[in-house]
C-alpha cells in the first residue's frame, strides 16, 4: 500500500440523502470516493456533483443485498484506487406497517437492505482491509433500534447493526481495524419533507433541541469515526438526534 496516496471511502446509498452527505463530507476530508447505490440517475447527478467540488469519485450501480454485485464493485474499487480505507454502511430502506399488516416480503427486503447488505460489504472489504491492517467501517443504524410501533423489520434491522457492530469491532480489533456505528433520528430527507406542515412542527418539537438533522449533521459523526486519530474507538454506537434517545417522547 502507498502510504502517500489519499484514502479512499465506500458509501453505500450515496447518491442521495445522509449518504450523498456523508461523501461530501468524507470528500472535504481529502478521501477519494467510491459510491456505490442502485439508482443509476442519482449515482450520475451526485458523481458530477462530487467531481465539480473536486473529489475523485467512481460511481458504481450496486445491489448491495446481492453478494456478486457487491464483490464486484469492491474489485472494481481496489482496480481504480488500489486501496480500500473506509467503508460506510449507509444503504437503507423503511416499508412501515403494523405486523398483522406486514408481507413476507415487507419482513426480507427491509432486513436485506438495512442488515444483510453490511455483512455482504463488510466481508467484501474486510480482505483487503485485513491485509492492509487498517480499516475504518461505520454502520448506518438507526435511533428506531430502540423500538418503534409499525416498525418492527425496520427496527429488528437496526438493532441486528448493532449487533453486527460489536462483533466485527472484537473480531478484526488486532487487525487495525474498527467498526462503529451511527443512529440518527430524524433527519431532513424528501421522506420528512413529504409530511404536512402540522405533522413536521410537531415532530420538530419532539426534539430535544427543537429542529431535525440534516445529512451534514450525521456526516460529521461519521467523520469522527472515520479519522486515523479514531483507533481507540471501536464497536460504539453513537446517536445523532438531537436528544431523542434520552425519551421516547410523543408526537
Ligand atoms: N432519514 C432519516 O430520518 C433517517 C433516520 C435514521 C436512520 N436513517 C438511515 O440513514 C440511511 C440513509 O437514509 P436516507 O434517509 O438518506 O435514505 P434515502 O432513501 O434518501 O437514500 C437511501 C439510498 O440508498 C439507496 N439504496 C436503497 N436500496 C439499495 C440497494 N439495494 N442497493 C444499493 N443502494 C440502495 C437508494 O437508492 C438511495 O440512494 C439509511 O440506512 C436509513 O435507515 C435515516
Amino acid at each position: 500500500m502507498n502510504a502517500t496516496a489519499k484514502e479512499v471511502a465506500i458509501v453505500t446509498g450515496g447518491a442521495k440523502g445522509i449518504g450523498f452527505g456523508i461523501a461530501q463530507g468524507l470528500a472535504r476530508d481529502g478521501k477519494r470516493i467510491a459510491l456505490f447505490d442502485l439508482d443509476r440517475a442519482a449515482l450520475d447527478e451526485a458523481a458530477t456533483r462530487l467531481s465539480a467540488e473536486g473529489a475523485d469519485v467512481i460511481a458504481l450501480p450496486v445491489d448491495v443485498t446481492d453478494s456478486a454485485s457487491v464483490n464486484h464493485a469492491v474489485e472494481a474499487v481496489t482496480q481504480r484506487f488500489q486501496r480500500i480505507d473506509v467503508l460506510v454502511n449507509n444503504a437503507g430502506i423503511v416499508r412501515d406497517k403494523r405486523i398483522t399488516r406486514m408481507s413476507d416480503d415487507d419482513w426480507d427486503a427491509v432486513i436485506d437492505v438495512n442488515l444483510k447488505s453490511q455483512f455482504l460489504c463488510c466481508r467484501a472489504v474486510l480482505t483487503h482491509m485485513s491485509a492492509a491492517k487498517y480499516g475504518r467501517i461505520v454502520n448506518i443504524s438507526s435511533r428506531a433500534w430502540l423500538g418503534g410501533a409499525g416498525q418492527t423489520n425496520y427496527s429488528a434491522a437496526k438493532g441486528g447493526v448493532v449487533s453486527l457492530t460489536r462483533s466485527l469491532a472484537l473480531e478484526w480489533a488486532k487487525d487495525g481495524v474498527t467498526v462503529n456505528a451511527v443512529a440518527p433520528g430524524i433527519v431532513d430527507t424528501p421522506l420528512f419533507q413529504a409530511f404536512d406542515n402540522e405533522l413536521q412542527e410537531k415532530l420538530k418539537k419532539s426534539v430535544p433541541v427543537q429542529r431535525i438533522g440534516t445529512p451534514d449533521d450525521i456526516a460529521e459523526a461519521v467523520r469522527f469515526f472515520a479519522r486515523p486519530e479514531a483507533s481507540y474507538i471501536t464497536g460504539q454506537t453513537l446517536y445523532v438526534c438531537g436528544g431523542r434517545s434520552l425519551a421516547s417522547p410523543s408526537v
